[in-house]
């Protein structure tokens, strides 16, 4: 089966900067792909370029079968797009936003009467069908975009930054609908700089400076990048027990403070890592439970890739 999307050394440069560097990707039909990135990084200009809305400086991509460049119209046909940005009536209800997106898709009412209780039922909009979008809170007016977004019935939908500012409750129910168009088998192409919602993708991108630094299933991207464990270490006095533990990385590894936590990336061996810890705490007096070794969160890898790019002059 082909691939819903596949971009080949897209490019877009404004002028003298660029601001997506030839980037390459494929998404398979019915997939969750999630562009992760810091503000600037370029995922917006990439979905405009995907969307047909802007076109590519170099390179192209199919996107449902047709290339961005030579078919963006056919591209259109097939696609929902929210936008970050996205812009709803507010002086009409739930059901007339929804109408009135499919029909600037060309669906007549027909397809509309049929369509409209999917619609409300995929986004959980149940019961508010007739309320007026403007009095509706920012959560809500997310899933009415999304909504709007799908109401086409397209093959590929592009979410841009569709949880910004969203509370966390709303966020993880936003997600729901997200795994359940998926499941039904919508291609599912979304963007965020939440670290941790990226649990929720099937695949990732992850995005820097126009470029994608790294690209896989989670899982692949977190043993990529620590190919050791990380060791927890949880003490009464977080504070005092780094700045001694500080004294020893050369010994231990590589350090870091998360809250109340200290986290570990042992040059050696754990056991001989847990060996300085517990005497050099012990020492000192501080209690502290018995490192335990974790997986590192998303925010770790991140931090890890954009530093080893830079290092690397990208
Ligand atoms: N129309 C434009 N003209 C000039 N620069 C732009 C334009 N659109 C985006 N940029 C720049 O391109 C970079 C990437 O932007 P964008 O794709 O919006 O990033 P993201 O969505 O990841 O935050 C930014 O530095 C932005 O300022
Ligand atoms: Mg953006």
């Amino acid at each position: 089966m082909q691939p819903s999307v596949s971009a080949k050394n897209l490019q877009k440069t404004f002028g003298d900067f660029v601001a997506v560097d030839s980037i390459s990707f494929e998404v398979e039909k019915g997939e969750i792909y999630g562009f992760l990135g810091a503000n600037g990084a370029g995922k917006t200009t990439t979905i405009r370029m995907l969307c047909g809305l802007l076109e590519p400086t170099s390179g192209d991509a199919m996107v449902a079968g047709f290339s961005i460049k030579k078919d963006p119209e056919e591209v259109k046909k097939r696609l929902g797009y929210m936008s970050q940005k996205f812009s709803l009536y507010p002086s009409l209800t739930v059901e007339e936003n929804i109408d009135f997106y499919a029909g600037l898709y060309g669906k007549d009412d027909e397809f509309i009467k049929q369509r409209m209780p999917e619609v409300i039922k995929y986004t959980e909009l149940d019961g508010l069908e007739k309320k007026i979008v403007g009095d509706m809170p920012g959560g809500l007016k997310q899933r009415v975009a999304l909504a709007c977004a799908i109401a086409h019935k397209p093959e590929i939908v592009f979410l841009d930054e569709p949880t910004a500012g969203v509370d966390p409750l709303l966020r993880r129910r936003f997600w729901e609908i997200i795994d359940m168009l998926s499941k039904s088998g919508i291609t599912v192409f979304v963007t965020t700089h939440y670290m941790d919602e990226v649990e929720h993708c099937h695949r990732i991108a992850l995005m820097n400076s126009g470029c994608i630094i790294k690209e896989g299933t989670i899982h692949d991207i977190k043993a990529s990048v620590f190919k050791k464990p990380i060791m927890e270490i949880e003490s009464e006095a977080p504070v005092e027990a780094y700045k001694l533990l500080s004294l020893k990385r050369g010994e231990l590894g590589e350090l870091s403070i998360h809250g109340a936590l200290i986290h570990l990336i042992p040059t050696g061996g754990m056991e001989q890592a847990g060996k300085v810890i517990a005497e050099t705490l012990g020492n000192a007096g501080i209690k502290f439970s018995k490192p335990e070794n974790v997986e590192p969160t998303m925010e770790d890898v991140f931090v890890n890739l954009v530093k080893g790019s830079e290092a690397d002059g990208k």
